[in-house]
């Protein structure tokens, strides 16, 4: 029978009790770890949310009744234990901060009693995902688990009382609007009082946070819940937090800076890591042609080298087609990779297919300095001479080449770079850094929409040096937005807002929407625009991302008190449900039946 907590007060928590404690009463609470009989003396650990002590129930010290109490308890029981420390009367454990203490009880209750859990709550266990998040309050009890939500806990303290020190304010907006601009597919919640109408949930705050800025409030953050019906991936979830800011009368380096200090604030005060302050930046140019990527993992080299110069000319058909297609051929060399065996080198043909690439051009330098390649024989000695210098080729190495469209080049090149650096073991995992990429294009055509679409959203402000290019080629108009980059992830992206009409007029013409349509939309904040805008930009973090890297965990499910899954559900609680024919008819719904 579980017993009630009457007349009982908690004294410290299991891991609270240290050394010098040793002779005091203590009374702890928690869960049972695991039970171990040894005929007169029963051992217990008991575990809370900071780590685990050892009990020791001893016959003469809790009496006959309290002994046989103790023997009942079974894993994942709630107890409360009222008993004297001691220095342990067995050996040391020195894998625990309490390893070298025991409380010997003297009273025991068993507040609550467990059925055999699903799967012991201990780290390193191999269960299945679906297990686990069936479980999800199970596995929340997990060290692991545990860890990651108090460093999330940590992080969001601390980000507040930064930005607090420096003038920012805390204010929510709502989560049932009408429409965002960030581009993903939105979530809606039908309206009972409108009926055929629909809010939209939040994809981010953007247009409330410049609306504040209309309305004077200077700085603002929210750690803000957004929503976006977009393909889950291990960085995605279809709910996930921003730490949101926006600021007037600033321009990017103003931005940069104070964002630059409160990350270097966060990693000192939660982790104890110095983080080198300015962060580099490079522009979205630079980082797509040395990395094939706008965010770039620069814990390692190998770098893309574009040598459509050198093999402009040459007999390979593949390569002098690409460049005749507007394309390009570019290479990186996998160091010390020349001995590779064909079945691999393969398997990296099949990888870069997966990016779209059509091949995968090789060349092997052997050790006696001669060459095995796939084209060898299309090209010239010297040619071939041209490209292994081009790429810094060194007996041993290994040099693979891509001939595409340039988005296709970078892509394959960017990911076959990252797949060889985890293979080759060149990622410090304890390494953290951090990249600004600036002056990203405004525009992206959509071959899907047959128009441009922002690359960021349709608030950006083009830089001034390329506003002479909007009309004559938009496509070459780069933005004055901003990413911040960790080890290869996009952790955060911004930017200064067009606070002029006639740009933002300019700026829907070349997304293809007419003025009603975007008065349709967007119409409140282009008005509000109408009565003294200040200059303003901003910036939103995926706090979920940030929390993953700093907690050195693959997935941000593993910082996410309840994630969902691929398909967007939760195996917990079985969201999304079906719903009550009279909730549908309260809101005039009726869904159509799905055709056999
Ligand atoms: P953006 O769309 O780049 O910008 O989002 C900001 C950051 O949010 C994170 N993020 C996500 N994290 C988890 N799951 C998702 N589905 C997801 N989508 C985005 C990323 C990203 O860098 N309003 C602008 C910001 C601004 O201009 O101020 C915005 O939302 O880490
Ligand atoms: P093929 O003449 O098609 O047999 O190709 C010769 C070599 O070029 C093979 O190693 C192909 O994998 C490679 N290759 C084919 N298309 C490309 C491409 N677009 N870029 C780089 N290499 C390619």
């Amino acid at each position: 029978m579980a017993e009630a907590m009457k007349g009982l007060h908690r004294s410290h928590r299991c891991t609270e009790v240290t050394n010098a404690h040793i002779g005091q009463e203590v009374t702890l609470m928690g869960w049972a770890q695991k039970r171990r009989n040894l005929g007169s003396l029963i051992f217990v650990d008991l575990r809370d949310r900071t780590g685990l002590i050892q009990i020791v129930f001893d016959e003469n010290d809790i009496g006959t009744a309290g002994f046989e109490k103790a023997g009942k308890i079974r894993s994942e029981f709630v107890l409360a234990v009222t008993g004297r420390v001691e220095k342990r009367g067995g050996a040391i454990n020195e894998n625990l901060k309490t390893g070298e203490i025991e409380v010997r009880a003297t009273d025991l209750r068993i507040l609550s009693e467990a059925e055999t859990p699903p799967f012991p709550v201990e780290d390193n266990i191999q269960t299945k995902d679906e297990l686990r998040l069936k479980y999800r309050y199970l596995d929340l009890r997990r060290p692991r688990l545990q860890k990651n939500l108090l460093l999330r806990s940590k992080v969001a303290a601390a980000v507040r009382r930064f930005l607090d020190q420096e003038g920012f304010l805390e204010i929510e907006t709502p989560v049932l609007i009408k429409s965002t601009p960030e581009g993903a597919r939105d979530y809606l919640v039908p309206s009972r009082i409108h009926p055929g109408h629909f809010y939209a949930l939040p994809q981010s705050p953007q247009i409330f946070k410049q609306l504040l800025m209309c309305s004077g409030y200077d700085r603002y953050f929210q750690l803000a819940k957004c929503f976006r019906d977009e393909d889950l991936r291990a960085d995605r979830q279809p709910e996930f937090t921003q730490i949101d800011m926006e600021l007037s009368f600033v321009d990017i380096d103003d931005v940069i800076d104070v964002n630059e200090r409160l990350l270097a604030y966060v990693f000192k005060e939660v982790m104890n890591i110095e983080v080198p302050l300015p962060i580099p930046r490079m522009t979205w140019q630079e980082a797509m042609d040395r990395y094939g990527s706008d965010k770039p993992d620069t814990r390692f080299g190998m770098e893309l080298k574009d040598v459509s110069e050198l093999v402009k000319n040459c007999g390979f058909g593949v390569f002098t087609g690409a460049l005749a297609n507007g394309g390009s051929v570019r290479g990186i060399n996998a160091e010390g990779q020349g001995g590779m065996p064909r079945k691999k080198i393969d398997a990296l043909v099949d990888f870069a297919k997966g990016y779209g690439a059509k091949g995968l051009a090789y060349l092997v330098i052997n050790p006696d300095g001669t060459y095995k390649s796939s084209f060898a024989k299309f090209m010239t000695p010297e040619e071939l001479d041209a490209l292994v210098k081009a790429l810094d080729g060194k007996p041993g190495d290994l040099l693979l080449f891509a001939a595409d469209k340039n988005k296709i080049v970078y892509s394959v090149l960017g990911a076959l770079r990252l797949e060889l650096a985890k293979n080759m073991g060149l990622i410090h995992k304890d390494e953290y850094k951090f990249l600004w990429i600036t002056e990203f294009p405004l525009l992206e055509w959509s071959e899907e929409e047959n128009r441009f679409v922002a690359m960021h959203h349709p608030f950006t402000m083009p830089m001034e040096e390329d506003l002479d290019k909007i009309d004559t080629d938009p496509g070459a108009v780069r933005a004055k937005a901003y990413d911040i980059t960790l080890n290869g992830n996009e952790i955060g992206g911004g930017s200064v807002r067009i606070h002029q009409n006639d740009i933002q007029e300019k700026m829907f013409e070349l997304l293809g929407f007419t003025q009603e349509e975007a008065q349709e939309r967007f119409g409140f904040l282009l008005d509000a625009f109408k009565y003294g805008v200040p200059p303003h930009a901003g910036l939103a973090y995926g706090l979920d991302r940030l929390i993953m890297l700093m907690a050195q965990e693959d997935s941000i499910r593993e910082v996410i008190a309840f994630p969902k899954v691929k398909d967007a559900s939760c195996l917990m609680s079985g969201a999304p449900g079906l719903v009550d024919e009279k909730q549908l008819q309260e809101l005039e719904l009726e869904v159509k039946k799905e055709e056999e």
